[in-house]
């Protein structure tokens, strides 16, 4: 039995459908929508948005974060939503696991599809003995 999407999630999974509309996908025609929540409760979304020099394309779940960032500065991220229309749902990749660890160690991260099917997961567990700001200060 595949799980369906915790009513607790329902919000931040409508945000990320929502921000998967804008995708600017014509190279991989691949639509993906991203949300966070913060610690504070809010919640911010994006798109993957690709470039024709391929390696300029940003992740939706890095474009989510950036626009929180630029929007309120120094957040902490409770929850990561990634919606796509695929089976299984897509988890984040690598960099976006990294660039969520710097403002969220500990979030939630919820790989979903469209049907609703998810995988509900720690950083912590997809992101082993992450490279942190901490160590810099050692
Ligand atoms: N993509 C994301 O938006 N998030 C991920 O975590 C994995 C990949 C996008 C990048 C590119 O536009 C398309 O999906 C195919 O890699």
């Amino acid at each position: 039995m595949k799980k369906q999407m915790p009513e607790k999630y329902m919000a931040l999974y409508e945000a990320a459908k929502a921000a998967r509309a804008n995708a600017y996908s014509p190279y991989s025609g691949h639509k993906v929508g991203a949300a966070i929540k913060t610690a504070d409760g809010e919640i911010y979304g994006g798109c993957n948005i690709e470039n024709s020099s391929y390696g300029a394309t940003n992740c939706a779940e890095r474009v989510a974060i950036q626009s929180a960032v630029a929007a309120i500065g120094g957040i902490r991220i409770s929850e990561v939503m990634v919606v796509t229309d695929a089976t299984p749902p897509w988890p984040p990749c690598g960099i976006c696991r990294q660039v969520i660890a710097e403002f969220g160690g500990e979030a939630t991260v919820i790989a979903a599809n469209l049907s609703g099917e998810c995988r509900v997961m720690k950083l912590a567990e997809i992101l082993p003995d992450a490279f942190t700001p901490e160590h810099l200060t050692k």
